[in-house]
């Protein structure tokens, strides 16, 4: 390995005297002024329970986060999505939010949140907060007035409803996490709604003084100096009045509940009226909203960017759940992207899903997989948001038995559904005691592979995944080609090689990623492509940064050959 470093070195000797200086050398963005910094960031969505422990009882905290500013500088990022640190019973660890402005005493205070974003902000770092506005904990306030009594003040600011008889619910939706999406409430006779767990009762949006109070929670972080919010299960906020039964669909789920079409209780379009709002509150305030949007097609990606007056973020899930090493397939989605007409949202891992290490690893050339993967979407036109962990290729760690299980979908859904605490382990800071996160007993057990794949060890060894991250977050930020340059797809038909140029007003970048196993032969021919006459003269590229072993640096671009998934960029001439 070690002999293979230095060859790389050898070899690129410029590339990487530029990538060095340039890691560390991002323009500190100026906070209130660059309404569009969004564009030019990188994201990290970081789970605080995980990230870091500075007292020593095995969850990570708001302090523990603090002390990794550095390393979240160096490593090139510009935004951190929380997720939620608020004060929760932690049924749904975090989404289940008790008070919306506060942060848990497992996390820490506000004072600690304040000089978190402080030292955030002297790094360029900003703060962005998930948000939880379809429902909130059966421990919240609001919630425990509203199942007091049928007359509380809060009763219409959730769910209720009658049954459909003695034992009956009031119709045939599901919880996404399980059995009906409808909870008896013996002391008010009546059901109350939840698509999550039952201890998130779903918030009633059509209620004025709901906005009211979730606007003003968004106002309230604002004023506190955070530059967004992540918006959890937008999806889910409104339900069909009349409470039509869905359709049944053929088969049982991964609980034994009968598969349904969520028709009447997802996507509703009243859905986009509150995000045009939230967006109003969000433009007053130069602060951006994310949104978690699953979406099967270009069409439903669309409606969430609503002409550029509704999230500026809705991620797009469909590229990174593409699950398969399929140049065709990652290309179709790109091309979905790039037709949306917004500014592309690029995700591969988080919280809720499978490590993209695992999803994506064939079991023998995993980190040349992980590296193939972060040099597609960490090089297309948009924004990526990463996932701790995965910039060291941080491997699921699923339960091996159910009594091990935290995640109660694990519980529920044993053994087809394991939960989701596999992709929430801690991070990997050294090959020492629980990898570095915790001198107490770490909440969730940390993966075997922590002892090669981590940030101490990585960040000595030139080829880890962690060193080609900072690189290439290194070039991303400051190769105007990538800042701003469009997205020009190359030789379509390559069923192994997937080839683009990012291109600028002055800089022309070219990227190359083979899909395959095979080591592949590339001859691209600039000449016979649609762009302007003056770019299509380019025969030949200065390499800028690879994973290959022997690459020049300079290459042919008629006359590549390729690693098995290697990745090459390169500035065409
Ligand atoms: C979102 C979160 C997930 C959570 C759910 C309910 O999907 O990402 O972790 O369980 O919302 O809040």
């Amino acid at each position: 390995m070690r002999k293979q470093i230095m060859l790389q070195m050898l070899i690129l000797p410029a590339a990487f005297a530029v990538l060095i200086t340039c890691s560390f050398a991002q323009p500190t963005p100026n906070q209130s002024q660059d309404n569009d910094w969004w564009k030019h960031a990188v994201f990290y969505e970081l789970y605080p329970r995980s990230f870091a422990d500075s007292n020593k009882d095995g969850f990570g905290d708001l302090r523990g986060i603090t002390s990794k500013m550095d390393y979240l500088k160096q490593l090139g990022v510009d935004a951190i999505w929380l997720t939620p640190c608020y004060p929760s019973p932690q049924i749904d660890f975090g989404y289940d939010i008790s008070d919306y402005e506060n942060i848990d005493p497992k996390y820490g205070t506000l004072q600690d949140f304040d000089s978190m974003e402080k030292e955030g902000q002297k790094r360029g770092i900003r703060i962005i907060m998930d948000f939880v506005l379809n429902h909130t904990s059966d421990q919240h306030p609001w919630f425990i007035s509203s199942r007091s009594s049928r007359t509380s003040p809060f009763r219409d600011w959730y769910i209720w409803r009658d049954g459909k008889g003695p034992h009956q619910p009031p119709n045939n939706w599901n919880s996404l996490f399980g059995g009906p999406a409808w909870q008896w409430d013996a002391k008010t006779g009546q059901y109350y709604y939840h698509f999550f767990y039952p201890q998130q009762p779903d918030l009633n949006w059509r209620n004025p003084a709901v906005e009211k109070a979730m606007f003003d929670v968004t106002r309230w972080w604002y004023k506190r100096g955070v530059a967004g919010f992540r918006l959890d299960a937008v999806d889910t906020l409104f339900e069909d009045p009349q409470l039509h039964d869905n359709p049944v669909l053929p088969g049982k789920n991964q609980f034994g509940d009968p598969n349904e079409k969520n028709e009447y209780d997802q996507k509703l379009p009243q859905v986009h009226e509150v995000l045009r709002a939230l967006r109003k509150v969000a433009d007053e305030n130069h602060a951006v909203l994310i949104g978690e949007t699953y979406t099967d097609n270009l069409q439903q990606l669309k409606q969430y960017y609503g002409n550029n007056e509704e999230l500026q973020m809705p991620m797009d899930m469909m590229l990174g759940l593409v699950n398969k090493i399929s140049a065709p397939a990652f290309r179709h989605q790109i091309a979905l992207a790039e037709a949306s007409g917004g500014w592309p949202v690029y995700v591969m891992n988080n919280h809720d899903i499978e490590r993209s290490y695992d999803r994506y690893g064939d079991g023998k050339h995993n980190d040349a997989i992980a590296k193939l993967m972060a040099g597609l979407y960490l090089t297309l036109r948009g924004t990526p948001i990463l996932y701790y962990g995965e910039e060291i290729g941080m491997q699921n760690n699923d339960p091996k038995r159910k009594e091990d299980v935290k995640d109660p979908i694990g519980k529920l859904g044993w053994p087809v559904n394991k939960g989701r605490d596999g992709e929430r382990t801690p991070m990997q800071w050294s090959d020492g005691v629980n990898a570095g996160f915790t001198t107490g007993t770490p909440w969730l057990p940390v993966p075997p592979t922590y002892k090669t794949h981590n940030v101490a060890t990585e960040s000595k060894a030139p080829n880890s995944i962690l060193e080609f991250y900072r690189h290439l977050l290194a070039l991303r930020h400051t190769n105007q080609a990538f800042v701003e340059g469009k997205y020009v797809p190359l030789d379509e038909s390559d069923p192994n090689v997937l080839c683009y140029l990012r291109q600028s007003e002055d800089q022309t970048v070219v990227v190359v990623l083979n899909m395959s196993s095979a080591p592949q032969r590339l001859r691209l021919d600039l000449t016979r492509t649609e762009l302007p006459r003056k770019d299509r003269s380019g025969k030949t590229a200065t390499t800028l940064l690879t994973t290959m072993q022997q690459a020049p640096q300079q290459v042919t671009l008629d006359h590549m050959q390729l690693d098995p998934f290697a990745v090459y960029i390169g500035s065409v001439r």
